[in-house]
């Protein structure tokens, strides 16, 4: 078994806004140049720093073989509290585009072609896992 493992750069330190999108659609649109038809993608408190989740789900989709298995485990806004806290961030945190319901992250796999997901929750609601496997083809998921 291999295990890559790939850290973005840049994107959390203090460039303006601007760049700070241009930079986190360029890790999320194509992250895994080079290691392409991976078995997993683990995606560990990160997606919310997506701009463009449809598109970051896609490349996701895109470098795993058919069957292969996402798990994107994050913060969630599925509690009250949580969208609060998630507003915070947005202002604070400048590489913070926004937290997702757990819901909402398994509409986006089953959109994206996944089949199967899962969704479990963790810290009181606070986070989840929220896993799925690649359809073969986007009509079975
Ligand atoms: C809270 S850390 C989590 C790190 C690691 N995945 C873990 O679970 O320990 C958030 C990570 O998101 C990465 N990140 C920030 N903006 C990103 C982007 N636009 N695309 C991909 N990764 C990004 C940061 O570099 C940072 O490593």
């Amino acid at each position: 078994m291999s295990v890559i493992g790939l850290q973005a750069f840049g994107s959390m330190a203090g460039d303006s806004n601007t760049a700070k999108t241009a930079s986190s659609r360029r890790h999320f649109d194509r992250w895994s140049a080079g290691y392409e038809r991976d078995k997993a993608v683990l995606c560990t408190t990160s997606f919310h720093h997506s701009p463009d989740p449809k598109r970051a789900v896609a490349e996701m989709a895109r470098v795993l073989v058919p069957g292969g298995r996402i798990v994107i485990a994050d913060m969630v806004a599925d509690r009250v509290i949580m969208r609060a806290f998630d507003r915070i961030l947005r202002h604070t945190q400048r590489s913070h585009v926004g937290c997702q319901r757990s819901g909402d992250l398994v509409r986006l796999l089953r959109a994206g072609g996944f089949s199967q997901p899962t969704r479990r929750p963790l810290l009181r609601g606070f986070f989840a896992i929220v896993a799925a496997r690649r359809a073969d083809s986007t009509s079975d998921a």
